[in-house]
């Protein structure tokens, strides 16, 4: 999606479509396209409510040959998150009209460089489709093209928010498109491959750690895990590394199960579909890198992601082994379906070693997050409050919602297991809690988030802003993390 910037005004702009943003608290006046807004407004047809659309063509008095009408609620809770969702409503309703051009008019309170950044994020979002597999795309695949933004003048300021903007917009849906790949397309090998081949294109660097490799490190757990599928496992490292980089470095981990079966723990088959998504916090970690590689922030990070694909073939991990981790501790597996912690002990403990400073991992790690939480908010699970904090912030800045849990020692005790130092399951109760307990073993005391996005990788409906399907969720949060980085914990 291309997007120009112009000081040209509303009704001078020849475009096949003008968008309005609308609100539900300030009726149009009496000149806006003739009077047919006011109109409209008095007969309850469009009230500018949030999400509604509505087009009226040749809109007199204008070059545009169409107004679309955006709804957006009352105008004091305006706010960047729901300019977001406006341009997503906005880009969703051109592209069903088979509309490829646009243009929008920002107004003083949407002129804010948080709100054009917020806008351009939701159009690229709004305007993608989970559509890699259909041959036969909705409206013959004609997707948005070109947004022209116009405003009485332009800043620098918008112009570097727009330009952050399109970068992270456009990582946020490749990642959305890696995340909707079938488990037969995107093995853990085809994943080092899309890795290689995207660090190669934007100047990363990139390691794979084959199965040999990692059973030489020691990364028992993991291999665990991967042992009762045909394909290998693979570690994937992407290196970013600026000249002038502060002392600390950021590690991002992402769980990156390529399908997940339950493995001798079977799951029902009921919806295991979805378990393609498994690796949601590995395309995350991944298209986060992409971004980063683009935006240059001055701070060094690492991304790995650790994919394997949680199989019940005949070499398969059996409940009640008892496998070594990469960091020395033995761990009961009592339930093969809790995979996620395994693969990620030995990454966290591999991004320690490594040198990281600040970890943090995103990971689909329990169905319970989404019991907890519903499908709106992440859960975050620490064992430093002040780098939590950080997280937070950046998840805030960034418009996606994390809400913080409780890590009391005493959780710990969930995973007491009666042969090996610690089991992998913790129990009905809590699970989400005791999952991040088990991570935070093998984290080797460095400050450490993890994200839990089981609930908020995938979105189950469509909604008038987003296709139904992967959502991206917290590359967003991620890059602003990295992006205005603050040397100390
Ligand atoms: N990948 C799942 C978690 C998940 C569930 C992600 C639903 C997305 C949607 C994870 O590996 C898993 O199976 N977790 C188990 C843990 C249990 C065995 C302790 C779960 O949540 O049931
Ligand atoms: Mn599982
Ligand atoms: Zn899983």
């Amino acid at each position: 999606m291309d997007f120009a910037l112009t000081t040209a005004c509303s009704r001078e702009i020849e475009t096949p479509a003008f968008a309005m943003l609308c609100f539900s608290d300030e009726p149009p006046s009496e000149e806006t396209a003739g009077g047919v807004l006011k109109e409209m407004f008095a007969s309850g047809e469009f009230t500018g409510k949030a999400n509604e659309t509505a087009v009226v063509h040749r809109p007199e008095g204008m070059k545009a040959q169409r107004l679309l009408l955006v709804g957006c609620g009352e105008k004091a809770k305006f706010t960047p998150a729901q300019m977001r969702l406006a341009g997503g409503v906005m880009a969703r309703a051109l592209q069903t009209r088979s509309i490829q051009q646009a243009a929008i008019r920002l107004k003083r309170l949407t002129c804010q460089p948080a709100m054009l950044r917020a806008l351009v994020e939701g159009l690229i979002t709004g305007g993608f489709e989970p559509d890699q597999y259909k041959t036969e795309k909705k409206n013959g695949g004609k997707l948005l093209e070109k947004v022209e933004i116009s405003s009485i003048e332009i800043t620098p300021e918008m112009e570097a928010a727009l330009e952050a903007a399109r970068i992270v917009g456009e990582a946020q849906n490749w990642t959305r498109a890696l995340v909707n790949e079938p488990g037969n397309a995107l093995t853990p090998r085809l994943m080092a491959e899309r890795a290689r081949t995207m660090a190669e294109e934007c100047g990363l660097e990139c390691g794979i750690l084959d199965e040999a490799r990692m059973r030489q490190l020691g990364f028992r757990t993991l291999l665990g895990v991967a042992q009762g599928s045909a394909e290998p496992p693979v570690m994937i490292v992407l290196r970013y590394a600026p000249e002038q980089a502060a002392a600390d470095h950021l590690a991002l981990v992402g769980k990156g199960v390529t399908f997940d079966t339950g493995g001798i723990s079977i799951k029902p088959s009921d919806g295991m579909e979805k378990m393609k998504y498994d690796m949601a916090g590995a395309a995350a970690v991944m298209g986060t890198m992409r971004a980063l590689a683009r935006l240059k922030p001055p701070v060094k990070v690492t991304a790995f992601a650790p994919c394997v694909e949680n199989m019940p073939g005949p070499r398969a991990q059996r409940p009640g082994d008892i496998v070594k981790t990469f960091q020395g501790k033995t761990v009961e597996v009592l339930n093969t379906d809790a995979e996620g912690r395994l693969i990620l002990a030995d990454a966290l403990t591999y991004a320690a070693r490594e040198g990281c400073t600040h970890l943090v991992d995103a990971a689909t790690l329990t169905g319970a997050i989404a019991v907890a939480l519903g499908n709106l908010y992440a859960g975050a699970f620490s064992n430093h409050e002040g780098w939590q904090q950080r997280v937070l912030e950046a998840a805030k800045a960034a418009g996606e919602r994390i809400w913080p849990f409780p890590m009391d020692a005493d959780y710990r005790e969930l995973l007491k297991s009666a042969f090996a130092d610690l089991a992998n399951i913790g129990g009905r109760w809590g699970g989400s809690i005791s999952a991040a307990k088990f991570l935070e073993e093998f984290v080797e005391e460095k400050p450490w988030v993890h994200l839990d996005i089981a609930g908020v990788a995938w979105l189950e409906e469509a909604k008038p802003w987003m296709a139904k399907g992967p959502t991206g969720f917290p590359v967003r949060t991620l890059v602003e993390l990295a992006r205005n980085w603050k040397p100390g914990a």
